[in-house]
């Protein structure tokens, strides 16, 4: 079993489709471990995002995630890192495949309504980022 985030971004969650998110996420087989709507201080998001650091995109990704609400997601699943990723589609939406979640609900690279953990090893660690094992399901 593999261990990936979701977060439902701002931009998501202020068009009302987080429902319509996690309905295409439970279909594809992933069990939510976990689960909770809060929103973003720069520290966290600048620390969550800190491999972006000192990218062009880096301020305006931390402004953006800390701009509304955003739902975060412990997802189970066998091969959930890559699975998830398929589900959600490419950055760009312009270049996501139909059916993809980004596809449906992503305006931009930026505004690109989830966020999907990259490696197995990012997606514990970005688990326990937002988690303590004693808010996930066994
Ligand atoms: P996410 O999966 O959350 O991980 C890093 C984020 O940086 C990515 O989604 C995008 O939202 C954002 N990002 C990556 N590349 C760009 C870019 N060229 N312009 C704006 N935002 C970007």
């Amino acid at each position: 079993m593999e261990r990936t985030l979701c977060i439902i971004k701002p931009d998501a969650v202020r068009k009302n489709v987080v429902g319509e998110i996690i309905a295409m996420i439970t279909e594809k087989g992933f069990r939510i471990l976990g689960m909770k709507m809060i929103r973003l201080s720069s520290q966290d998001a600048g620390e969550f995002y800190a491999v972006h650091k000192g990218r062009p995109f880096y301020n305006d990704l931390v402004e953006f995630m800390t701009s509304g609400n955003v739902v975060v997601m412990a997802l189970e699943k066998e091969n959930a890192v890559v699975d998830y990723r398929a589900l959600i589609g490419a950055t760009d939406p312009a270049e996501a495949e139909e059916e993809t979640v980004r596809k449906r609900f992503a305006s931009s690279k930026g505004e690109n309504a989830v966020h999907g953990s990259d490696s197995v090893e990012n997606g514990i660690k970005e688990v326990a980022f937002f988690f303590s094992e004693r808010e996930l399901i066994g």
